[in-house]
Parts: C-alpha cells; structure tokens; sequence
C-alpha cells in the first residue's frame, strides 16, 4: 500500500495551494461579505485547466485523474469554499455527466466549452418539493416528437446564474416513476427559461444559487442525455462522483480552519504561555488533526476506488458523511480556539464554521448518505 502523492499529483497540489494563496485569499472576506461571485478568479481557474479536470484532453480536458482533483477540492477549500464548488460542480457533476454519458453530438457542442472554462455549467436536480426525496420529480419534460416541451421549478441551483449550460432532470412519463425520469441539456437563453434571484445564504455566499422557472421551453430532442428513462440513474452515478469532490471540500474547509487555529495558538499568550501550551487547547489540537487524517484517508481511497475503475458508492458516501462532520467540529473548535478574535471576520475561521454547514447539506444530505452507506453494507 503506497501512502504517496505522484510527482505530477504533488505538482498540481503546489498550483493549487500556490493559486488558492495568491489569487483567492486576497478578497474572500470581501466576496463573502457581499455575496460576490469570484469571477475573475473562476476565470483563471478555466485556464490553468481545473475546470475539466478528469475531461480527456479530446474535449479540451485536463486528462487528470479523480486523486488530482481532489487534491485541487482541498487546497481550493482551505481558503474559499465559494471558489471550490464552482470547481466541484463543473467537474463533477456535468463534465463527468457529459464525458461518461453524452452523446458526440453533445461532447463537441457542449463538454468542450465547459472543460476548457470557457463556459460554466449546472446541475439542476432539486426542487421546491424534491430535495432528498429526488424520484419525485414535478418538473415535466412532454415529449413532443422532435422536442420536449419543460415546465417546472428548479431549487437552490449553484452557478444559476453564471452558468451557460444547464443538466436539467425532469419527469416525461409518471407512470414509469422514476424509469420515466429524463436528463435534459438547457442553454442559458432558451425562450421561457428565467431565474430567480439570488439566495440570501449563510454561508458559501460568494457562490451563485438562484432558482430557475422553466415555461414551455422547447429542448431539442437531441438534448436528452442517454436512453429515454435514464436521467435518475444518470442523476445518481454523477453524484457518486459529486459526493467524494465535496468530501474533499469538507476536507479543505476543516484543514484550513485547523492550520489557522494551530498558528494562532502558537502566537496567543494567556497565564504567562502560550495557548497551546494549556493542555486543554493542545488536546483539541490534537483532536481536529486525527480526525482530519482519519477523514483524508477515506477521501482520497474514495477517489482512488474510482481511479482504479472499482465501485466507490460506498467510500464516496462514507467519506462525504465523515469529512464533513469533521469540517463542523473543526471549525466549531477553530473559532474556540481563537477566543473573540474567531468571532470576527478578519480572522477567517467564522466564515470557514458557516460555510462547513453546507457540506452536510448539499449533494446528498448527511441523513441520505446514511441511507446509501446502510444499503450498501446491508445489501
Ligand atoms: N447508481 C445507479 N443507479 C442508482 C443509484 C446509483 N448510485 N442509486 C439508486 N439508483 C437507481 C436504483 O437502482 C433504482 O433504479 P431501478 O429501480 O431501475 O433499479 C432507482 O435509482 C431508484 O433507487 P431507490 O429506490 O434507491 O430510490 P430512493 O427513492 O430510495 O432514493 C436516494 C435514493 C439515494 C435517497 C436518492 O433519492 C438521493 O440520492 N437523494 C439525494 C439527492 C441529492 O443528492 N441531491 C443533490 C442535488 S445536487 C447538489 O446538491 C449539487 C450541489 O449542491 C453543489
Ligand atoms: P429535505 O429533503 O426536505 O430534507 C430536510 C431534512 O430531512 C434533512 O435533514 C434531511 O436529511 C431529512 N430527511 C429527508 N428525508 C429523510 C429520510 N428518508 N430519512 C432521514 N432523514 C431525511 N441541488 C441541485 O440539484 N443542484 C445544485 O447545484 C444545488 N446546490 C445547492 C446549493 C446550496 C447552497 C443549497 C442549500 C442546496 C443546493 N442544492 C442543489 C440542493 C440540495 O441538494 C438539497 O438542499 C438537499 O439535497 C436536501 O434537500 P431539501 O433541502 O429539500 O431537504
């Protein structure tokens, strides 16, 4: 069993970590503040290729491997959660959506941009009355010959209003429940497609989510992804994937938080020593780093099962459950550690305590990823 990073894995680790400093640090307590998407720090994301990270290099991919990524999710994570789901769903949730199930038609037209960065993308499966419970889908796609006719409301979409490209899942035939559950591809324009307004939120506030109206819009049948009656299925085998980037986000949000607590605790003097030098702080030191190993461990065997092509719904559900309640602990005791100074926003680990929560939200709730580990080992 080999414990070590590749060359090229420690490479592109150092770029991230070196970006995440450089061009995301200055300003994140700025974007959060204001709600203000990081545009031009998305942007330079596209061009350093980590927007398609594990997309072949055919359609404009970085050709990278699951691990990689990861590794980009985490040092990303460590200073702007906002930043890193932007880099989470495009990777994970559409361009992996496309490349493994699109059609060539679709690759050319649509991965190719969204690889490159040029174009951003969405994954829009809940709704105002389907969150976990995502068979029972009220968005309708009627299947009108040589279209789909889309009607319905999408909820809490991340990139609602900066993406171009939208995978929208939606019901054509109810009898068939969730057999009769499509995958559609949606542009930014189509004649009765709005979106909402902004969600005001507690954390992650530099990312984008709105809600999106579908009204009679027209999608051409060329759209559909996959077989006809094959969009919960595409929906869930995307997730699988989705869940071991946000585990990886989870993972990035607690590292960071704890590396800031540690540092401070060495600068903070209180009964004539330093912080960390009461044993109390120095356990809970000690505490936030084993689970954090213990949560990075199942992480990257989560992305490596699904580098070596076995299954990883299990792992990948296991590790997104585990790092994110890390992510919580962590900086719960990150903000305790720095006393009132944690409380405030210059000191980053307030910021770093709300955006955590999302982790055990989004992408499958903790509850969901119980659901999916239980079956797994009870199966
Ligand atoms: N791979 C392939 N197929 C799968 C599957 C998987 N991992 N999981 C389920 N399926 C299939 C089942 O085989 C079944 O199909 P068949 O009957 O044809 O065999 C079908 O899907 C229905 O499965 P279940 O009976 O298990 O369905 P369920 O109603 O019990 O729900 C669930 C399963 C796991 C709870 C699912 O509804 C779920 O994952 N819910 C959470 C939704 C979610 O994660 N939303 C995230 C939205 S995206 C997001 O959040 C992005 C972001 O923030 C950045
Ligand atoms: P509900 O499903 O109503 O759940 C409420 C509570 O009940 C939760 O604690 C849940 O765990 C629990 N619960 C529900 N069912 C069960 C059960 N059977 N057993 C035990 N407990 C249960 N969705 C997208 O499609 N695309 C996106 O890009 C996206 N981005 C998001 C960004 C943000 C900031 C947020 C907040 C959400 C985003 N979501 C997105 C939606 C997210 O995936 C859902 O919020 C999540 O799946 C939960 O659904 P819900 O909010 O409807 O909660």
């Amino acid at each position: 069993m080999l414990f070590q990073l590749s060359e090229e894995q420690l490479m592109i680790q150092q770029a991230a970590r070196d970006f995440a400093q450089n061009e995301l640090k200055p300003g994140v307590i700025e974007r959060d503040e204001h709600q203000k998407f990081p545009v031009e720090q998305v942007k330079k994301l596209g061009e350093l290729g980590f927007l398609g990270m594990m997309v072949s290099e055919k359609y404009n991919g970085s050709g990278l491997d699951a691990l990689s990524y990861v590794l980009v999710m985490e040092e990303l994570s460590k200073v702007d959660a906002s930043a890193s789901v932007v880099v989470s769903v495009n990777n994970s949730l559409v361009c992996y959506g496309l490349e493994s199930y699109g059609s060539e038609f679709q690759k050319e037209k649509y991965l190719k941009p969204l690889a490159s960065g040029e174009k951003i993308g969405a994954f829009c499966l809940s709704e105002p009355e389907a969150g976990s419970d995502a068979t029972s889908q009220q968005t309708t796609a009627e299947d009108k010959g040589d279209y789909y006719l889309l009607n319905g409301t999408k909820n809490w979409i991340t990139n609602g209003n900066t993406a171009s490209t939208y995978l929208v899942i939606a019901q054509t035939d109810r009898s068939l429940k969730h057999r009769g559950i499509n995958a559609f591809i949606v542009e930014k324009g189509m004649e009765g497609f709005t979106i909402g307004p902004k969600e005001n939120k507690m954390g992650i506030r530099g990312s984008d989510t709105h809600s999106l109206m579908f009204n009679d819009v027209k999608v051409p049948k060329e759209n559909r992804i996959g077989e006809d009656g094959f969009g919960f299925k595409f929906a869930m085998k995307t997730l699988e994937g989705g869940r071991i980037g946000i585990a990886a986000q989870a993972l990035g949000i607690a590292t960071g938080a704890y590396e800031l607590a540690l540092e401070y605790s060495k600068q903070r003097k209180s009964f004539g020593k330093a912080i960390s030098d009461h044993q109390a702080i120095a356990f809970k030191l000690a505490d936030m780093a084993t689970s954090i190993e213990a949560a990075r461990l199942l992480v990257y065997k989560a992305a490596w099962l699904k580098d070596q092509g076995l299954p990883y719904t299990l792992a990948g559900s296991m590790a997104k459950s585990y790092a994110s309640k890390v992510a919580m602990d962590v900086t719960v005791e990150a903000v305790q550690i720095h006393g009132g100074y944690g409380f405030v926003k210059e000191y980053h680990v307030e910021r770093m305590m709300r955006d955590a929560k999302i982790t055990q939200i989004y992408e499958g709730t903790t509850e969901i990823q119980k659901m999916v580990i239980s079956r797994e080992i009870l199966k």
